[in-house]
């Protein structure tokens, strides 16, 4: 495909949505994307019609959704984003950015619920069709801080869920990086210097 397809992944309160309204506005003056090219800004859960209608069901915490149900729904809601959205932009030779993709269901419903590590990579490739991303950048922040961050108040499934599972996100999205090879944004730092690095990154995936 000519276009190219960046994600951005990491655990909530990472920092991860902010960077893409920067990123959102900074790539197409960067000088990196081609003449003509557009980008493309999307996220998961919901980036589709059909996606919002399963997105409700997917966070409300007041939900029994039980975990293969989840996995499926989230299967679902990317293989509408792949085929609806992504790829006939790609084909265009425009650019996509998508805040979060198949590897938040590696690390959410593998290494945080539980599910079966090799269910999930047979259902990443029906819902992905084989797309992978050009370059993945990862929000790598401690668990504790991302907490502190967020503003109390109400909080999604996920964002409920606790400290220890939290953990195991985290650790499932630092296995993924290296597996992957992952690009590591150090979320920690102040926002300017994160910015900066997505930057980098950007940089040196896609400089000619
Ligand atoms: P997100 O939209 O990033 O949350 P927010 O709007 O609060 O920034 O993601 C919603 C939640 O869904 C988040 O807690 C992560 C979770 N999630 C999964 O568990 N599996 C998935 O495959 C995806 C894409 C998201």
């Amino acid at each position: 495909m000519a276009g190219r397809f960046l994600v951005m992944e990491g655990i909530d309160g990472s920092g991860k949505s902010s960077q893409v309204e920067r990123l959102r506005h900074w790539l197409p003056r960067s000088g990196l994307m081609p003449p003509g090219a557009k980008l493309l800004v999307t996220r998961e859960p919901g980036g589709t019609q059909v996606g919002e209608q399963v997105c409700p069901i997917l966070l409300n915490p007041r939900l029994a959704v039980h975990r293969r149900a989840e996995l499926l729904l989230f299967a679902a809601d990317r293989a509408q984003h792949v085929e609806a959205k992504i790829c006939p932009a790609l084909r265009e030779g425009h650019w996509v950015l998508s805040d979060r993709f198949s590897g938040s269901t590696v690390a959410y419903q593998g290494y945080g619920q539980g599910c079966d590590l090799e269910l999930i990579h047979t259902l990443e490739q029906v819902a992905t069709g084989g797309l992978t991303p050009d370059l993945t950048l990862w929000f790598d922040l401690p668990p504790q801080q991302a907490r502190a961050r967020k503003p109390p108040g109400r909080q999604d499934r996920f964002e409920g869920a606790g400290l220890e599972f939290t953990q195991r996100v985290a650790q499932g999205f630092q296995r993924l990086a290296m597996e992957r090879g992952w690009w590591r944004i150090p979320a920690g730092e102040p926002r300017g210097a994160v910015e900066a690095a997505v930057q980098a990154a950007c940089h040196s995936a896609f400089a000619t």
